[in-house]
């Protein structure tokens, strides 16, 4: 086979790339590991950025995101019985728009359906080659029979243990990562949502997130221990928990129900350098991962997506390389903004393991300058809704 970009994992960046680049007149192939099914039942955060919901328009695949998404001018922060609202329109003129990650996938794969685009799912044995030559090829093995993939790039979009970054020599690459010392368990329940917008709560119990779906769909979150299993937390006790973290305001108003999917996510920083070697080209998870407060997992995925379709436009279009030969610290400017958003988000609202009493004031001080302080509200929200591309 041959191709001018082979894209490596059929997630949402690499079916976004696939569709702005083939806008652009420039041949792909996505490649997935698993099945369509499989990637389609994954459940990830459901806030996005202004940024992605322009990028899905411009390749025609936000009709479903403009009908059903749901804007959110603000979001509420607790702490115990304490609420503060961060109101993201008078910080920043933008709200942004509560749409499952998953509901994203769908819309990108049924785009691709629709143009005849082809994804070739179930590949095993994924091997990058020759990525600092002129000629990179991917091979793969599928259904027993061995292909290779002939291409002028490779676009890595397949996560944090795709084969992508391991294609980096490790001489080239430098790593930067926390671990922190807790998880998330989250449900997903048809209950309509506790409240109009997310609540972040603090509390002594540990962090606590509300959030939705849509108007008959919640999900909600609460900071657990590592060693916890999701065995161990039946339906009563998480909602249990849960009312205990958030103010009793809005306990009153939960609506509790059988939960339709439970997991536990552990929590990470991440970040490699470069996100370019030779002819391969990190995007996402891939290349960067954030703990989930601030929902930035995907949206920061989709500004690589946008710098990468930018730096491969200019060279297939108007024969320059400048932009391949700056995408990774422009990708990484972005890219470390948004992890310190994310884990100062963290900070401020989960309580650690080893946290003292001077930690916990710091905690404190840190939202009663929010309260405050109009130029600290507005920085949260900066933050919130997106970086500029
Ligand atoms: C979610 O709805 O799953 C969600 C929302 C906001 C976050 C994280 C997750 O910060």
């Amino acid at each position: 086979m041959k191709t001018q970009v082979a894209i490596i994992g059929g997630g949402p960046s690499g079916l976004l790339l696939s569709l702005l680049l083939q806008k652009a007149g420039i041949d792909s192939v996505v490649l997935e590991r698993q099945t369509k099914e499989h990637v389609l039942g994954r459940i990830r955060a459901g806030v996005l950025e202004q940024g992605l919901v322009g990028l899905m328009r411009d390749v025609g695949v936000a009709d479903r995101l403009d009908k059903e998404g749901i804007l959110h001018d603000g979001t509420v922060l607790s702490y115990g019985e304490d609420r503060l609202r961060i109101d993201f329109r008078e910080h920043t003129g933008t709200p942004v728009v509560v749409y499952g990650q998953t509901e994203v996938t769908r819309d990108l794969y049924d785009a691709r359906d629709r143009l005849g685009m082809d994804t070739v799912f179930e590949v095993e044995d994924v091997t990058l080659h020759d990525l600092d030559s002129d000629a990179p090829s991917v091979s793969f093995t599928k259904g027993g029979d061995t292909v290779r993939i002939d291409c002028d790039f490779v676009a890595g979009c397949d996560g944090f243990h795709g084969v992508s970054r391991k294609s980096i020599p490790a001489s080239v690459l430098r790593e930067y990562e926390r671990v922190y010392p807790f998880g998330w368990l989250g449900i997903l329940s048809e209950t309509p949502p506790i409240h109009e917008e997310l609540i972040y709560a603090n509390s002594d119990r540990g962090f606590a997130l509300c959030s939705m779906r849509n108007p008959m769909l919640s999900r909600y979150y609460v900071q657990c221990s590592l060693s916890d299993k999701v065995e161990d937390w039946s339906d009563e006790a998480f909602w249990d928990e849960l009312k205990r973290r958030i103010p009793s305001v809005d306990a009153a108003n939960l609506v509790t129900g059988p939960s339709i999917e439970k997991s536990i996510a552990p929590l990470r920083s991440y970040v490699c350098e470069p996100m370019r070697w030779g002819r391969l080209f990190l995007c996402g998870d891939a290349a960067h991962i954030v703990p989930p407060t601030g929902a930035k997992g995907l949206n920061s995925a989709a500004a690589d997506v946008h710098y990468l379709n930018e730096a491969l436009r200019d060279h297939y279009l108007n024969g320059s390389d400048a932009g391949i030969d700056s995408y990774s610290a422009r990708a990484l400017a972005r890219v470390w903004k948004v992890e310190r958003f994310s884990w100062w988000m963290t900070s401020l609202l989960h309580r650690f393991p080893d946290q003292n009493d001077f930690d916990l004031k710091m905690q404190q001080a840190e939202l009663a300058f929010l309260r405050e302080s109009d130029a600290a509200r507005s920085a949260l929200a900066t933050n919130y809704v997106g970086l500029p591309y």
